[in-house]
Parts: structure tokens; sequence; C-alpha cells
């Protein structure tokens, strides 16, 4: 039997070509040249991805003999999972990345609730501590919305914070969580929190769950902060929510598109911090997501259990 071969969007080095063992690894640009995508699809077995690569129906179409997708991303929604359940795909994820952004959210709501951006557009125009105050965290409500890996995380970091912390999470089967009230519904939450901070999977569902009425059910003191996916916002009615003051300010990781158009509204509000995607940007979470997802692929080629494999909802 000839050995199965890889097509690969990063480079892999000695260590992780160890662990795929007999595999043909050929490294592709699959982002930005689908050019000859043809030919080097067309022997793949494997794919190995990161969140950059659209992995479509017509994409699939070029790769017959393709058993498994392993992504380099906690995300999945680059790829048309019901695509590959239809032709009988295996597709797994790197969901290690939850304590960096975990980190990076806590970041994003201590810069906005303190109005550090503020601050520092302050500074940069020669104003030195103008009397700018802003809100501290005990005691205030910080509502979760989805309750999985990162959500957790963050719910320890906002109770290491004394915050009161309750969440919402659209599936029914969530464990209990010392010190975190799970809510029957969104908009309870919503009325209610403080800070609202989205850590959902992007789905139809999901998409455009942060809509004008989301917004208008918040407190007007109240600050939003995204680090899941761009799109589970309709950034137009965050825009309109900021400039009204329906909500006090907003921090991003995350927009509907990626990177941003400059003349973006939203980058120009004073209220709002915004960073380039930054959630899994630490050497040590880059390193543990590429090793995590080149073991799903080896497992999953081999046919080995995989804890990684993504169901099909
Ligand atoms: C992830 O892994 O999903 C990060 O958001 C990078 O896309």
């Amino acid at each position: 039997m000839s050995a199965a071969q890889i097509v690969s969007a990063v480079r892999l080095g000695a260590d992780h070509l160890e662990v795929v063992g007999d595999c043909e690894v050929t490294v592709a640009d699959l982002a930005s040249s689908p050019t000859g995508l043809d030919q080097l699809l067309r022997e793949a077995e494997g794919l190995l991805i990161d969140s950059h690569v659209i992995v479509d129906d017509a994409l699939l179409a070029f790769a017959p003999r393709l058993r498994v997708i392993s992504t380099i991303s906690a995300g999945f929604d680059h790829v048309d999972l019901a695509a590959a359940a239809d032709r009988a795909i295996t597709v797994t994820t790197a969901p290690v990345l939850s304590d960096a952004v975990a980190d990076l959210t806590l970041a994003l709501i201590v810069m906005t609730a303190r109005r550090l951006r503020e601050a520092t557009d302050d500074l940069a125009r020669g104003r030195w501590n103008d009397g700018l105050l802003g809100s501290y965290l005990r005691a205030k409500t910080l509502l979760i919305v989805g309750f999985g890996r990162i959500g957790r995380e963050v719910a320890r970091r906002a109770l290491a914070c004394r915050m009161d912390v309750c969440a919402f999470d659209a599936r029914a089967d969530l464990p209990e969580t010392p010190g975190v009230e799970l809510l029957p519904t969104l908009v309870d939450g919503l009325h209610r929190a403080d800070v609202v901070s989205v850590h959902v999977d992007l789905n139809p569902t999901t998409r455009h769950l942060f809509d004008d009425e989301a917004f208008s059910s918040m407190k007007p003191t109240a600050i939003f902060v995204n680090t899941s996916r761009g799109v589970v916002v309709d950034q137009a009615a965050l825009t309109r929510a900021l400039g009204d003051g329906r909500i006090a300010g907003a921090g991003l990781d995350v927009l509907e598109t990626e990177p941003p158009d400059p003349t973006e509204p939203l980058l120009s509000l004073p209220n709002v911090v915004v960073l380039p995607h930054l959630g899994s940007a630490t050497t040590e979470t880059r390193r543990a997501m590429l090793d995590c997802a080149v073991d799903n692929l080896a497992r999953c080629l081999r046919g080995d259990d995989c804890e990684y494999v993504l169901a099909l909802r």
C-alpha cells in the first residue's frame, strides 16, 4: 500500500513530520493561490489548513480521495461541514487556545471599562490625565454568551476579579459551574449585564445574533466584548448602538470583514478598542494548536480515536 498523501497549508518541522510518519506531505498556498489545486488535491487523503483557507464543496470536488481535514483553529466556520459529511470526510479542530483567548478577553474588558483607548488617544494628542474616569470590575455583572471551553476560562478570570458571572448557552447539556448562574434566555442576561462577552461558534443560528434588538436590550452603561467571530455581530447595528449611547463601549478582537476597510466607522469611535484577531496569538498557544492539529490528522488517517472530531450538528 502506498503512503497517504497530505496537503498542508503550513510548513511542518521535523517533529511534526515524525508524527505523520510515512505520509508524504506537500505544502501549498491554499489561501491565496487556487491554481493547480486540482492536481495537488487529486491524490490527497489528508488536508491540514488554518482558518484562512475556505474549504467548500467546490474545493472538495478536486479531492476525491480526501478522508480527513484537520484545521489548526478552534473555529470551523471556514469549512463546509455538510459538504465534508456528504463525502464522508472527517473534520477535526484544535481547540487548545482557551487560556490565550480568555486572557485577551479579560484585557479587552479592562481596557474598555477603564477607557484606556481614550486615555492613550489623549496622550498621543499631548494631553496628560484629563480626569478621565472608568469603572472597575468588582461586583459588576458579566454575561458570558456561549459557555464552552473559552467561556468557562473567562468565567474563572472574572470570578477572580470578583465579578458576578452569569452565562447563556443555547445548548442544553451544560455542566454546572460553581459561581456561575446559567440563564434560560439571552435577553434575561442582556437586561442585567454590565459586561457582555461573546464566545459562541459562528453558525446559521449565531450569525448576527447581536443586532439592533439585542443592543437595545442592554444597559446604556454596558460594554460589549467579542473575541469569537465578527459575523456574530451586526456591525452596523453595533456602530449605531455605540453612537446613540444605547451601550457605553466595545472591545473587539474580530470584525465582520478582516482586515477591515480603513474607513470602517467602528475604528474611529473613541469608546471602542479593536484588536486584529489576536485571540490565539501567543507562542505557546500557536505551537499547541499546530501540535494538536497534526496529531489529529495522523490519528484520523490511521483510524485511531481522536477527541477533536467535529460532529455535524
Ligand atoms: C480560532 O482558532 O478559531 C481562532 O479564532 C483563529 O481563527
